[in-house]
């Protein structure tokens, strides 16, 4: 195809190169924290520089897939798991991956680490004050209210990164620091 007849042209084009190995940027955090703003402004982002984007957006995928399966643990981790298959096979088609998913479990998350070539782990962190008042869907006023149970960064687990390549402070930067700072560090690992 055209990247083969590119690659004789132009031997060691590192963009070239870029593109056909692709990575996931996984952004994890609770319900509210900041993830599909930071999902849609990344993807912007990288598609004005020229690279081939996709969202796996887990609200879209489960509403796409499998509208009621819930939040369970074993839901989630079924879902998470589907997630983490798709972002494989993108990211090794020269896919830049943009993952945005609470995944609140850290065994999971290491699956996918494991699973993934070139992965870079984003958490999104921001206050439950903040994320109270953000509450762009209203779950956390239902929450509050007792209509409904496990929310994830209520009353539902979530277990905190250790080592992420980078975490996040959504409520400190502005959503065009976040997006360089991802860049920046996804530059620093040698996937841009
Ligand atoms: S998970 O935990 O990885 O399966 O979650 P995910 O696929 O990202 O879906 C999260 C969105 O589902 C809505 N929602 C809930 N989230 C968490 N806990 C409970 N109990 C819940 N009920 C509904 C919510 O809109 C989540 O979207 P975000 O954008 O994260 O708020």
């Amino acid at each position: 195809g055209s990247h083969m007849s590119e690659e004789l042209n132009n031997g060691e084009n590192s963009l070239l190169k870029n593109l056909e190995d692709g990575f996931t940027i996984w952004l994890t955090g609770p319900s509210g924290a900041g993830k599909s703003t930071l999902a849609y402004a990344l993807e912007k982002k990288l598609l004005e520089k020229g690279f081939r984007v996709e969202i796996l957006d887990g609200d879209v995928i489960r509403n796409t897939l499998y509208p009621n399966i819930g939040f369970s643990k074993e839901a989630r981790e079924m879902h998470n798991r589907v997630v983490i298959h798709l972002a494989k096979l993108l990211s090794k088609n020269g896919v830049i991956t943009i993952v945005s998913l609470i995944s609140p479990y850290r065994a999971v998350r290491e699956y996918a680490r494991k699973e993934i070539q070139n992965f870079m782990e984003v958490y999104i962190h921001s206050p439950l004050e903040v994320r109270i008042q953000r509450d762009p869907k209203g779950l956390y006023a239902k929450a509050l209210k007792g209509e409904i149970k496990g929310l994830t960064g209520y009353d539902g687990v979530y277990e905190e990164p250790e080592n992420p390549e980078l975490k996040i402070e959504s409520h400190k930067m502005s959503i065009e620091e976040e997006v360089d700072t991802v860049i920046r560090t996804a530059q620093k690992l040698g996937y841009l």
